[in-house]
């Protein structure tokens, strides 16, 4: 049966009315003679009606029932109450009747609303804060934290003419290279993107070097097209360029390529072995030793996975340095609660930007050896090393020259990335691991879990191939490739520099040389007060600091608390990203900060006594 509109609301007023008049006056009109379908509704309404206006339960209540019945709701949303309030908008000046009907007819859109809220209302959600995974809860990625959110806040309202004491938000909290302004390496971006779109290659703008990687790529590739899955490890030619990049690098220690696997970024390498290597309950509980100060994935990694973070502290004293009696000190400690089984490397580090020594990787691998610990080597930053004393050593090398009792034996995954390095791009979330003195058992295994998720992005694969195969000294692409790259890193390497030189000079701050990757960790000094006043707050001091800065001069860094320090310092993250003119103005509007900080919390005399 098809109401009118007036009818029907009529009905539906009548049906929420309580009012007895009311009741009787919306009877008088439904009481027309020339209408007989309405007689017949109009009984209905009356019955209906008489029974909510006698019975306690009435109202809306009986309303939503007896519409959820006759699935009158959807109707009511869909005709009648568009109309009902045009017109009540319409009337809305005239007192009397219609005003009141008009209302009335609000009443019941209103009422339709709260059928549908009560009928979601009805069905509790299953996935609550009670019961979201305890695991993920647990979880922490300072990198993206509240300071960086803040941030964002900041940055959308300038955008809308917010006022701020500032015009523009500074960003040092991410190793996003691009992101801050770097231009991609020509070369790479010619490669993938002649993989992306092959009518390129009859193209004359794109080098014949460019074209003859691309080519292999796609050959590797099913149907020829990036546009396919890759098997689970890999593009296999792709697989067996990283394999003949890390002979090379290693000065001929041999790789196999049936241990390379490509991964999403290293993040996704770095969370499957982990993945693997995570078991027990109680004492049997996986220990998972990782550096302190250390990058938040691991931390988040293994908070997610339910294992037990063993924390093994860096020298800052000693340029974080790595310390094997700390080692030591960590893993007999953490044996009393937990199984250690594997032990996590940062070279060089984020985010304190060392670079070990080959003696300290020795003392690390034959500490591994001795205690039976997997060892994971996170190397994305080998090309990030700026210091002219220090030089990068894979962990793979140093354990072959150990000799065969180390080498034919020390399990090692080391991994790398397109996202660091000179290239740094991120957004292609290429990376690879490769494994060495793998179980062939475990690593039918491990090829099982990768395969569960497809592949790796094809077009993260073909970045990462340019990585570890970029043009030779006679090709035609070498000489624009070199000049790129070597601008990358020496103005990685003057910013490492000139950010250490400014914020070491800063009273209350503390900052070690920057020898690679792309982050300064200064220590700061927060005065007592601030302690207090972020205690009150209930955010860590560090917290406050960076939170103080941000607001004051727009720049946004990433506090000591979110990669961890010994109780009682205070650190912050910076990356030396920005461009040479912006960074220059970050640390110098830092360290006037800085000193306006300890003035406020009268600390600054202090310090000069
Ligand atoms: C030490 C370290 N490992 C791993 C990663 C993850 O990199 P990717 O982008 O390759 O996942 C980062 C990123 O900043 C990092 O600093």
């Amino acid at each position: 049966m098809q109401l009118a509109p007036p009818s029907f609301a009529l009905l539906t007023n009548h049906l929420t009315s309580r009012n007895k008049n009311t009741h009787a006056l919306i009877t008088c009109v439904l009481l027309s003679p020339r209408r007989v379908p309405v007689l017949i509704l109009h009984l209905l309404c009356t019955l209906i009606g008489s029974l909510c206006v006698t019975g306690s339960i009435i109202g809306s209540r009986s309303l939503e029932h007896f519409t959820t019945m006759h699935r009158l709701p959807h109707l009511a949303n869909r005709s009648f109450i568009a109309g009902a309030l045009a017109q009540s908008s319409r009337c809305s000046k005239t007192r009397g009747p219609v005003e009141w009907r008009g209302l009335q007819r609000y009443s019941t859109a209103e009422a339709t609303v709260v059928t549908r809220e009560t009928a979601v209302k009805m069905r509790e959600k299953t996935l609550t804060m009670e019961t979201l995974s305890p695991q993920v809860k647990a979880v922490e990625y300072a990198v993206r934290g509240p300071i960086v959110m803040k941030a964002g806040d900041i940055e959308r309202g300038l955008l809308q003419g917010q006022k701020h004491p500032f015009t523009e938000v500074i960003k040092a909290n991410i190793g996003d290279a691009h992101a801050m302004g770097q231009k991609p390496i020509t070369f790479l971006r010619q490669v993938v993107a002649l993989c992306s779109f092959p009518e390129l290659l009859e193209s004359p703008s794109f080098p014949e070097d460019a074209k003859l990687r691309a080519s292999r790529i796609l050959q590797g590739c099913g149907g020829q097209s990036m546009g396919s899955y890759s098997a689970s490890q890999g593009v296999e030619c792709i697989r067996q360029d990283i394999a003949a990049y890390i002979e090379q690098r290693d000065k001929g220690v041999p790789s196999d390529w049936d241990n390379i696997y490509l991964t999403t970024g290293a993040s996704d390498g770095i969370v499957s072995i982990l993945k693997m290597l995570v078991s027990g309950q109680g004492l049997s509980r996986s220990g998972v030793m990782i550096p302190i100060p250390q990058y938040p994935l691991y931390s988040a990694a293994i908070a997610e996975l339910d294992a037990v973070q063993i924390n093994y502290y860096l020298d800052e004293d000693h340029c974080w340095a790595l310390d094997t009696n700390e080692l030591h000190r960590a893993y007999l400690a953490a044996k009393e609660h937990c199984n250690p089984r594997v032990i996590c490397i940062i070279n060089p580090g984020n985010p304190t930007g060392q670079v070990q020594s080959k003696k300290c990787i020795e003392e690390v691998l034959h500490f591994a050896f001795e205690e039976n610990l997997f060892v994971m080597a996170d190397e994305v930053y080998q090309d990030n090393v700026y210091s002219p004393d220090c030089e990068f050593h894979s962990f793979k090398k140093v354990l072959y020259e150990m000799g065969p009792e180390y080498f034919n034996t020390v399990e090692l995954a080391s991994f790398h990335s397109t996202s660091k390095g000179y290239s740094g791009e991120c957004g292609f979330r290429g990376g690879y691991m490769e494994v060495v003195n793998l179980d062939p058992e475990v690593k039918a295994q491990l090829v099982k879990l990768l395969s569960v998720r497809l592949c790796p992005p094809v077009s993260g694969q073909a970045a990462m191939d340019v990585v570890v195969n970029p043009p030779l000294p006679h090709e035609p692409s070498y000489a624009l490739f070199h000049e790129e790259k070597s601008a990358v890193l020496g103005a990685l390497a003057e910013k490492a520099q000139m950010t250490e030189r400014i914020l070491d000079a800063v009273p209350g701050i503390q900052c070690n040389p920057v020898q690679g990757a792309m982050y300064a960790y200064p220590r700061i000094l927060i005065p007592p007060q601030a302690v207090d006043e972020a205690k009150s707050l209930g955010m860590p001091p560090d917290m406050l600091y960076c939170l103080r800065l941000l607001e004051e001069t727009g720049i946004c860094i990433v506090p000591g608390s979110g990669f961890g320090q010994r109780e009682g310092t205070y650190h912050f993250r910076m990356t030396i990203l920005p461009s040479m003119e912006k960074l220059k103005v970050l640390l110098e509007k830092l360290r006037d900060f800085h000193i306006k900080f300890l003035k406020k919390y009268a600390s600054l005399e202090e310090l000069e006594r």
